[in-house]
């Protein structure tokens, strides 16, 4: 059980001049116009269907980076039996060549491979270069290297024995095929999903975000490169309901894991349920999906600290985090300061294309979603119980650019205090200084998604109070810090109620979602 020990990639800071900048400027450049055509994945295949649909950048919306080809339900069919083929022999293979393959892809992704996922990341996913660099590089390497030493844990574990009985304990991977389904925020989460299943020696179909085409094509290429077996991990795109009931038609399906919004997640599971007398093994169900991320600050709270909580936390990523702070409680002796420091911090955040480096956020990910976000910030602006104090500013004619946006609203139940909107939208609440444990309350009672939440206070009664009263509303809960941010190795992360089942991305509580133990004794 002796594997490389787990250590996080350090994350580059692409100084103005360095090499490591001009490597994904020029990557950024090539990948710009490559008109790259994306086929599917299917065993020893890669198949162009002829039925395309266009991949196009969303900070210049009428720029077609490439192509994708959309799959007819037999390929869907053609998938699973390709992936069950693949099963006996990769279900069979040690575990040690298993690891090596992740590890290996781990080290393509930390060197040569580096830009080109940034790079991709970055066009498709509209992200900047520092969020490509965290996410579709550190992010994911950690999620390949921790996930290693994760299943060493888990092989490790043995029951008890004695002289004469030998108790061994065997994880097998599970009977069937898993299916894969992956945002488009993450490229990290979009890999992790399918290859932790797959390192844990099952067979997976993978269903991409139509947004995270372009870095899945990257993604796939690489694990391929390090050694992946065809038909281990199948992609596919195309009608995502067409898809999932193709293959959760499948006497097969043993398992989903799954990143996304909450709604169809619950159809999901609804369909599973329907179909639970046609499966050979009860599915593992595992889903991360929505989140209405909270702040809340007590009045002994550091204003410049609680203010750098909610810029970084709401607008990073223009928001586009699962994670991300949308609704915050602030008490009214420190709205002032918070109010001038916000000003302070919005002026400094600059918007625009990823192309140019110096930016702090981009555009949202599609028309959809601006169009959502939009109806949002205009109905704040004629709402009597809402205002919006900052950005509010929007235009979408070249790509899906919203200005940060900071709405204050008197209603603690106002709708953008309890809808998830994704995007670069915050509400604030400010409560009466006097109603702290009051507000507590509030939080947990309004607190549909059990995701993140951050307290910021300096007294340790506070603090304590806030984390007991406040247990149920967040899987990562934060202290004096933003809710963003989650670290493999360091907070697993994962969270409760609508938000998910908490099976922890990057823990061996996921690893343990793809194995199905025998227990084996043998009497001497
Ligand atoms: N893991 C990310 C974070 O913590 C969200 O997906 O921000």
């Amino acid at each position: 059980f002796n594997v490389p020990k787990a250590v996080n990639e350090p994350v580059k800071a692409y100084a103005v001049g360095s090499k490591e900048r001009e490597a994904v400027a020029n990557a950024y450049k090539e990948m710009w116009n490559s008109k790259i055509e994306v086929p599917l994945y299917i065993g020893d295949q890669e198949i162009k269907t002829g039925n395309t649909r266009n991949m196009s950048a969303p900070h210049d919306h009428q720029h077609i980076v490439g192509t994708y080809h959309l799959a007819e339900k037999s390929h869907i069919t053609q998938a699973i039996d390709n992936a069950l083929e693949t099963r006996k022999k990769w279900a069979a293979i040690s575990w040690e060549n298993r690891a090596a393959i992740f590890l290996k892809a781990a080290e393509l992704i930390a060197g040569p491979y580096r830009a080109k996922i940034n790079a991709a990341t970055m066009i498709a996913q509209s992200k900047t270069i520092h969020q490509a660099e965290i996410d579709a590089a550190c992010e994911l390497i950690d999620f390949l290297r921790f996930n290693v030493e994760y299943m060493t844990q888990i092989y490790k574990e043995q029951p008890n024995s004695d002289s004469s009985t030998w108790n061994r304990l065997e994880h097998r991977p599970l009977e069937g095929f898993i299916y894969a389904i992956t945002p488009f925020n993450f490229t990290a989460i979009a890999a992790n999903l399918p290859a932790s299943a797959a390192m844990m020696g099952n067979v997976v179909v993978w269903k991409p975000s139509d947004s995270q085409v372009f870095s899945a094509k990257v993604i796939i290429d690489i694990f391929k490169e390090a050694g992946l077996p065809n038909g281990v991990i199948n992609v596919v795109f195309g009608d995502a309901i067409m898809i999932t009931d193709t293959i959760l038609a499948s006497p097969d399906f043993a398992g989903i894991h799954f990143t996304g919004s909450t709604h169809v997640f619950k159809d999901i599971w609804a369909k599973i349920g329907n179909n639970i007398d046609t499966y050979k093994t009860y599915p593992r169900i595992v889903g991360e999906t929505g989140g209405k991320d909270f702040i809340i600050a007590h009045p002994s709270a550091n204003a410049k600290q609680v203010t750098t909580g909610i810029t970084r936390g709401a607008f990073e990523f223009q928001g586009q985090k699962c994670s991300a702070a949308s609704r915050v409680y602030i008490p009214q002796s420190l709205w002032p300061a918070v109010k001038n420091q916000l000003e302070t911090d919005l002026k400094s955040m600059k918007m625009g294309s990823p192309e140019d480096m110096s930016n702090f956020i981009t555009a949202v990910i599609h028309e959809g979603s601006f169009d959502k976000l939009t109806s949002y910030i205009d109905q704040a602006k004629k709402d009597a119980d809402a205002e919006v104090i900052f950005g509010g500013n929007y235009d979408k004619s070249k790509g899906y650019f919203i200005e940060p946006t900071v709405i204050l609203t008197t209603n603690p139940k106002y709708t953008t205090m309890e809808t998830e909107l994704f995007g670069p939208v915050v509400t604030i609440y400010v409560y009466e200084d006097a109603k702290w444990s009051e507000t507590l309350k509030l939080v947990d009672e309004t607190s549909e998604y059990a995701l993140t939440g951050a307290v910021f206070s300096t007294d340790r009664f506070a603090i304590e109070e806030a984390t007991v009263a406040l247990q149920n509303c967040a899987g990562n809960f934060y202290i004096n810090d933003k809710p963003t941010g989650a670290v493999v190795g360091c907070q697993p992360f994962g969270g409760a109620r609508a938000s998910g089942t908490n099976d922890k991305a990057g823990s061996v509580l996921n690893l343990l979602r793809w194995v199905s133990p025998r227990t084996i004794k043998e009497t001497f």
